[in-house]
């Protein structure tokens, strides 16, 4: 079975995490990725978090799988010209450096699109145009300055970031989007673009729904926040709302049976307004079903803690996935809070390939999460990453036809790692 992007070359030049999780999508959908590291050094990663010495940390490998790695110098003038060849036969180049760096490198968009009008330059900055444009930034700056973190945590405690990586992964993902987009419009215009995104914007993407909830303060209080039941007035910005759910439907995180001794034994329980009967009826407040002053979500927003404590009584003689299983049968939404342990232990999560057990030439074998987003006729086989410049010569060879000697020149000048001779003496 062919794949999806079988045919699409990508010169990449990313780094950390934001780019990387876009390239290794592409890669997963069956995109040549030629991932660029400098020579001796590479990816600042695969040396980060290291759990076993001089071996790729788990960092690197799991946001590098399906890739080839070549080692370059694009500051070496050979390297800029096999540099040059690789814009030639390529479509897109990725890249996520910090503001101005492939501008100084010698190769601002113009120069890449006289190289190669088909071309699609796609980039990752913390900040789009504006006031903060030449920052530098990661995930947690891009957590804070996109709405997240003023609106993650309790209401009078500090602003929290979350472990779910928005910045970087999310941006990376919004990325990707761009640019099969771009590659979709070049089929009809044959012209390359520029595909931009701040991880400022992709974190605020994905906090849309606390700038709905900043415009609807100014008709009156969120009624769904848990601060409008306890008579807390807001202020004139969203605040953090626990875990108060982002919608129209109620939910909380509750106690389950062992919360004393297991810090993950919660469930997230929603009481969908369609469910409320069963809900009173599992609880044991069948009266609540007809009670004026709890028949209607309406009537229910400022009781929400009362009623939630009264949840809780039930769920607290419930493991997590007993509670899980009575409440599904009734098409009550809820979901028990996963360790990561569970998570890794989740035999239905290794059947559809979203987990997935890797072999690696130095460090063994690993989990690592696989393809999430499933295409029925383009599947996913998850490949180990690359050792540093392990490609290099396969990619010269092959994908810049060089001959021999050129390959010879071109190490001599030390462009791909190999020091000059007279420059190792
Ligand atoms: N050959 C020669 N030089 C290379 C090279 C190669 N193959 N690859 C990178 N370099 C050089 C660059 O040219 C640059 O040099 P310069 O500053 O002299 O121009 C240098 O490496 C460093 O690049 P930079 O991207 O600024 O790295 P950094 O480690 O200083 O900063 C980030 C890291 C992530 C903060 C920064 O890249 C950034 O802000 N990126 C955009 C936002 C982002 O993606 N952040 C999240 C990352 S998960």
């Amino acid at each position: 079975m062919t794949q999806a992007l079988k045919g699409v070359r990508i010169l990449d030049f990313t780094h950390v995490q934001s780019g990387p999780t876009c390239t290794q999508l592409l890669a997963w959908f069956g995109a040549d990725v030629i991932k660029v590291e400098r020579p001796g050094v590479g990816d600042i990663t695969r040396g980060q978090l290291q759990d076993i010495p001089k071996v790729d940390s788990l960092y690197f490998t799991m946001l590098n799988h399906n890739k080839r790695s070549i080692t370059l110098d694009t500051k070496n003038p050979t390297g800029k010209e096999v540099l040059t060849r690789l814009i030639e036969e390529c479509d897109v180049l990725v890249e996520n450096f910090g503001p101005g760096v492939l501008d100084r490198m010698g190769f601002p968009w113009e120069k890449i699109h006289a190289i190669n009008p088909r071309m699609i330059v796609a980039s990752i900055k913390g900040f789009g145009p504006g006031p903060y444009e030449d920052c530098k930034v990661y995930e947690n700056v891009a957590q804070c300055t996109g709405g997240s973190a003023s609106t993650t945590g309790f209401r009078d405690g500090v602003p929290l970031v979350t472990g779910a990586q928005i910045g970087d992964s999310g941006t990376g993902l919004h990325l990707a989007l761009g640019i099969v987009a771009a590659l979709f419009q070049r089929t009809m215009t044959g012209q390359g673009q520029k595909v931009t995104c701040a991880m400022q914007d992709g974190v605020l993407n994905l906090c849309r729904v606390k700038l709905r909830d900043q415009q609807r303060l100014d008709h009156g209080p969120l009624k769904e926040y848990s601060q409008y039941g306890e008579g807390v007035p807001f202020g004139d910005a969203v605040p953090r709302a626990a875990n108060d759910s982002g919608g129209g439907q109620p939910g909380r995180i509750l106690k389950c049976k062992g919360w004393e001794s297991d810090p993950n034994a919660y469930i997230y329980f929603i009481t969908q307004a369609p469910v409320w009967e069963p809900i009173c009826d599992i609880i044991g407040e069948p009266t609540w079903k007809s009670d004026p002053d709890y028949a209607t979500p309406a009537v229910r927003l400022p009781k929400l803690n009362a009623i939630f404590a009264r949840i809780e009584q039930w769920t607290m003689t419930k493991t997590k996935f007993e509670a899980m299983e009575i409440l599904n049968k009734y098409d009550i939404p809820c979901g028990p809070i996963l360790s990561m342990k569970e998570i890794a232990e989740d035999q239905s999560l290794r059947a559809t390939g979203t987990v997935v057990e890797v072999d690696h030439p130095t460090r063994g074998k690993y989990l690592s999460v696989g393809n999430p987003i499933k295409l029925s006729a383009s599947p996913t086989d998850v490949v180990r990453s690359p050792l540093l410049g392990e490609h290099t010569e396969e990619v010269l060879r092959k994908v810049l036809n060089f001959s021999d000697e050129k390959l010879a020149a071109i190490k001599a000048s030390g462009a791909i790692g190999q020091a000059p001779a007279a420059a190792a003496e």
